[in-house]
């Protein structure tokens, strides 16, 4: 099969991209101040639309394959794309919000994962900071100027067998368009991938579970469930590859 090519970034348009990926930012961090026991996922979401509009972006995520939100809003085994709507959060909900910014045709994508107020237990709060950590070690391995498959590598390592590491959903190249090549896997694989190389913007998005790696689609035909109804978490950055170094283009400033 024919690879799809990788759209390599000029320093000018990686500059263009930190636009986009600061309003996503800002956009996520607005959502996080709101997150409390009693809002609901609509209210949230239209947070996050307020200022992606407000900051003369739009929203990705809205129409993208008839998708109908400005977020995603996975709550407790709901993995990734949870539909925002009536759903009232309480204190101890696992939370991921993702969510991404177009501006100048420039795209921005990122999420995280909040428990609302305090933690039900030990293993959610585990939940949350290793899924971060597998993040960053990801994110990380980018810098070693490898092979992308690494990435998969650092991600599996950094879990080291204390989560389920989500199957069939990946990260992947972002630019003028939320979804590019490069696929970026979440776990160590024998074929070592394309070369990182200066221009590559990638999102790196591992999703790990307190149980097994199986996931559902609901009948709305967008919400994954973890099989097991095991809690899962997001995390995801956008991050390009220059010749100096990395910048995460969607890290707040
Ligand atoms: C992603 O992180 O790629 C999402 O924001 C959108 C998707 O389709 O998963
Ligand atoms: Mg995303
Ligand atoms: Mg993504």
């Amino acid at each position: 099969m024919a690879r799809e090519r990788i759209e390599f970034k000029t320093p000018e348009q990686i500059g263009l991209m930190r636009t986009a990926g600061l309003l996503t930012a800002a956009a996520l961090e607005s959502v996080r101040a709101a997150l409390r026991p009693g809002i609901s996922t609509r209210e949230l979401d239209a947070v996050a639309a307020e200022v992606i509009r407000g900051g003369g972006g739009t929203p990705s995520f809205l129409g993208y394959h008839g998708y109908p939100a400005s977020t995603c809003i996975s709550v407790n085994h709901v993995v990734v794309h949870g539909i925002p709507g009536e759903q009232v959060l309480a204190e101890g909900d696992v939370v991921s919000v993702d969510c991404g910014a177009i501006v100048e045709g420039w795209h921005g994508d990122s999420a995280w994962t909040e428990i609302v107020g305090e933690p039900r237990d030990e293993g959610d709060a585990e939940l949350v900071e290793v899924t971060r950590q597998a993040m960053w070690r990801g994110i990380a391995a980018l810098d070693g100027r490898g092979r992308l498959n690494e990435v998969g590598g650092a991600v599996e390592d950094a879990v080291a067998g204390r989560l389920g590491i989500v199957d069939g959903y990946t990260g992947h190249g972002i630019g003028t368009a939320m979804h590019q090549a490069p696929e970026v896997l979440n776990y160590r694989v024998r074929e070592r991938g394309p070369r990182i190389k200066p221009g590559l913007v990638v999102a790196i998005e591992p999703m790990c579970t307190r149980g097994g790696d199986e996931t559902d689609v609901l009948d709305d035909e967008w919400t994954v469930v973890t099989t097991d109804g095991a809690r899962a978490a997001h995390w995801e950055h956008t991050v390009a590859v220059l010749d100096e170094g990395l910048w995460v283009l969607t890290a707040p400033d």
